[in-house]
């Protein structure tokens, strides 16, 4: 087989471009003169990150004044931080800025969906503008760096950080990661305004086993390198400016002890010359994983892997001056990185200009602005994703006079914000019971009943289920709004089920069977749930996500019709729960996935539950309808330096305006290694009226067929390939043509 290696040429003459500017950077004559006038311990004290939580104390001001501190997290308030950087630059030796750092994952005080559900939206200026307001209410408290966006890709959905990255889909996550670095570091034209940007957790972190939080996990390099890496160099191309280690381990290795992963990967390999941060904690995690005996040994571990800032443990500060004295560690690598975090620093206007970020006066301008409630409110539209629509049940007709509004999350302010929420405040949110009132309140009348207690995971409630289907059997259309709270996704929200907590299902089950009233669900949630049943049950299924602080408005006017839904599964949805990990990129196996007519048991699939899912990755409808007509190829050859275009005419064949999200996938026939059915290799979004018609063209090059092969390179083979395009991974229109030698 005749194998091109075109793609890696590229990459590594980009390389030695990125490294020729590191190494001109690192010369920065100012950040020299300042590393010169450091001690050994001023150094450490550079590198090392404490938080400090509320008041400071005196033990805080003391450490920032010897020098201790090089930045701080879940420090908060322009106020508040500007002292902090007072007793930096005037009472510090060094006088060098204190870098303020935090988790601003999806918006800050305006506090935008889970990143999940904007992976929804496919949108990429509205998922950069949310970025960019969170980096506005964000810096205004006196923040310059975020630890987002986390790029993790995850195909269990029982693990709860699944709802702070865009799914299971290496391409669709690459462009967010991309899309959110921008909004965070570029979004704004005043400077002052942004944020630096962290992607994280390097790397594989959402492979843990089982959907347990920071599990063992055991990927194949080839797994790392097709599936989990990409958004990460997406990110590092966007500008990145520093990257977060795991707390998992890598092929046995702690990510914070794993050098080749760090140094050969990450910054080698992958260009990437910022700052390396570790996870909270993870340099004594070294001790409880047992590769390191004792905090020396740890601290030496994590500075010759490569990482700069030790976030929270002082492990760097209490040991890094011994270790070089001892002579077990060369000042170099402590130097190296200080200098990293000066650059950073630097690069974060702090230099030179220790207090302009620090304006008080800007949070009440900034906070929960006309500007940024607009940017959540857009991408809150846009991620919710319409499953299930029968008899024309959405969007509510003029017809409806009564609706009935059931369920534990209708009224419920704190569910819609998630885990990370900033500074946002459950006060502010607009639940989905208000926000349906304000919706429809002059034409329609409302009545509530919480229909079963959600508040641990106990099957609880059951009384409150009657007064539920009275109030259903009574209305013109019942809204159920399920879902789960904040604390139970997000970091350490592992579940085993994948059920809706307690009675849920069976209250939507019992409402379903006691009366005739059409039945929408809203699920609220930070994973993707097994719907089976409330699908079944329900006339109409919304995934409404967390929406965020604009949620309740956002959720009301998909519901009248006042925005017509676009969004699609950035994540398969199981049918059961057995079936996880599912995803749609599957690779091909030596049987087949379905039994067939005959019933063959020597399949890949299971004799009790099919195996496909109940909804598709990429799957979401609309309340119009969309005809594709055929795909036309520009050519059915494609050279290794030419193109071919691939084309499709969509129509809006319906009665409401809308967007439909076109999506590109390939399949290679042959190839040395095992291929996915299906890979997303594009996607188009076409607005459009009713009866108007728009094409969607993507163009394909040999590059667009690059994969890792045998020997671990990016590779492109010449071979067939069938080329779809569709509404989703499973509905799609198919074309073929070579990729010629
Ligand atoms: C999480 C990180 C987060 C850090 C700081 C850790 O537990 O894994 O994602 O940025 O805490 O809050």
């Amino acid at each position: 087989m005749n194998i091109k290696k075109v793609r890696l040429l590229i990459f590594a003459a980009g390389l030695s471009v990125i490294f020729t500017w590191a190494r001109a950077e690192t010369t920065v004559p100012e950040i020299e003169a300042l590393l010169d006038r450091l001690s050994l311990e001023e150094k450490a004290g550079q590198l090392t990150l404490i938080p400090i939580e509320g008041e400071p104390t005196q033990e805080h001001i003391q450490m920032i004044r010897d020098g201790k501190v090089g930045s701080a997290i879940k420090a908060h308030g322009a106020a508040n931080n500007l002292k902090l950087q007072q007793v930096a630059v005037e009472e510090s030796k060094s006088g060098i800025p204190i870098l303020f750092q935090e988790d601003v994952i999806h918006g800050y005080n305006t506090v935008t969906p889970v990143p999940l559900a904007e992976a929804a939206s496919w949108d990429m200026a509205a998922i950069k503008e949310s970025a960019a307001a969170a980096a506005r209410e964000a810096s205004a408290a006196g923040i310059q760096l975020t630890y987002a966006p986390m790029v993790d890709i995850s195909r269990d959905p029982r693990w709860g950080r699944i709802l702070e990255a865009a799914g299971e889909d290496p391409y669709l996550g690459a462009l967010v990661a991309a899309a959110r670095v921008k909004g965070f570091q570029e979004g704004n034209e005043d400077p002052n305004q942004n944020l630096l940007a962290t992607v994280k957790h390097f790397a594989g972190y959402g492979a843990s086993l089982a959907g347990r939080d920071y599990n063992i996990r055991d990927i194949a390099e080839r797994e790392l390198r097709e599936i989990h890496l990409p958004p990460f160099q997406a990110a590092i191309n966007a500008g990145v400016s520093s990257v977060m280690g795991a707390y998992t381990a890598y092929d046995g290795i702690p990510a914070t002890a794993h050098t080749q992963l760090m140094r050969k990967i990450l910054r080698d390999e992958m260009g990437f010359d910022g700052v390396l941060i570790t996870d909270w904690e993870t340099i004594p995690n070294l001790i409880r994983t047992g590769v390191a005996a004792n905090d020396l040994d740890a601290a030496q571990m994590a500075i010759e892997t490569g990482f700069d800032i030790d976030m929270t443990s002082q492990r760097y500060v209490k040991f890094l001056p011994q270790l070089v004295r001892q002579g077990r560690l060369p000042e170099k690598l402590v130097d190296d990185a200080v200098r990293r975090v000066l650059l950073l620093k630097r690069k974060a206007g702090l230099l030179g200009a220790p207090y302009a970020r620090f304006k008080p006066e800007r949070e009440a301008e900034q906070f929960l602005s006309a500007q940024n409630w607009a940017a959540a409110k857009d991408i809150a539209l846009k991620s919710i994703v319409l499953l299930k629509n029968e008899k024309q049940t959405l969007p509510v007709s003029t017809e409806v006079k009564t609706i009935a509004v059931i369920g534990p999350y209708a009224k419920n302010q704190r569910a819609l914000l998630g885990w990370w929420s900033g500074r946002g405040s459950p006060e502010d949110v607009i639940s989905i019971y208000d926000g349906l009132k304000a919706e429809f309140a002059s034409n329609v009348s409302f009545s509530f009943a919480e229909g079963v207690k959600v508040e641990r995971f106990e099957k609880a409630g059951a009384e409150l289920i009657p007064k539920a289907v009275d109030i259903a059997s009574s209305a013109d259309l019942v809204v159920m709004v399920l879902g789960e709270d904040h604390w139970m996704s997000g970091e350490g929200g592992g579940t085993a089920s994948l059920h809706l907590p307690g009675l849920q299902e069976k209250l939507v089950a019992t409402i379903a069977e006691k009366t005739d009233t059409p039945i929408v669900s809203v699920v609220v949630s930070g994973r993707p749930y097994v719907l089976t049943e409330v699908a079944r049950h329900s006339d109409a299924l919304v995934q409404a996500w967390m929406p965020g602080t604009t949620g309740g408005e956002a959720v009301a006017e998909v519901l009248s019709g006042k925005y017509n839904p676009s969004g699609k599964l950035p994540v398969t949805f199981p049918y059961h729960q057995g079936q996880i990990p599912i995803f749609y990129n599957y690779k091909k196996t030596s049987h087949p996935f379905d039994a067939g007519p005959d019933d063959n048991r020597y399949t890949t699939s299971y004799r009790d539950v099919p195996t496909t899912p109940l909804y598709p990755f990429g799957y979401g409808l609309s309340y119009t309808t969309f005809d594709y007509g055929e795909i036309k190829l520009s050519s059915n050859d494609l050279s290794m330096d030419g193109e071919i275009k691939a084309s499709i005419k969509v129509t809006n064949s319906g009665d409401f305006e809308g967007r439909e999200i076109v999506q590109l996938y390939l399949h290679d026939r042959v190839a040395s290694v095992t291929r996915p059915f299906k890979e997303l290799k594009g996607f188009a979004l076409l607005d459009l009226k009713p009866g108007e018609s728009q094409t969607a063209s993507f163009t394909i090059t040999a590059d667009t067929l690059a994969f890792i092969g045998r020997d671990l390179q990016s590779t492109i083979e010449p071979g067939d390939f069938d080329l779809y395009i569709g509404r989703s991974s499973a509905d799609y229109k198919a074309a073929s043509f070579t990729l010629v030698q």
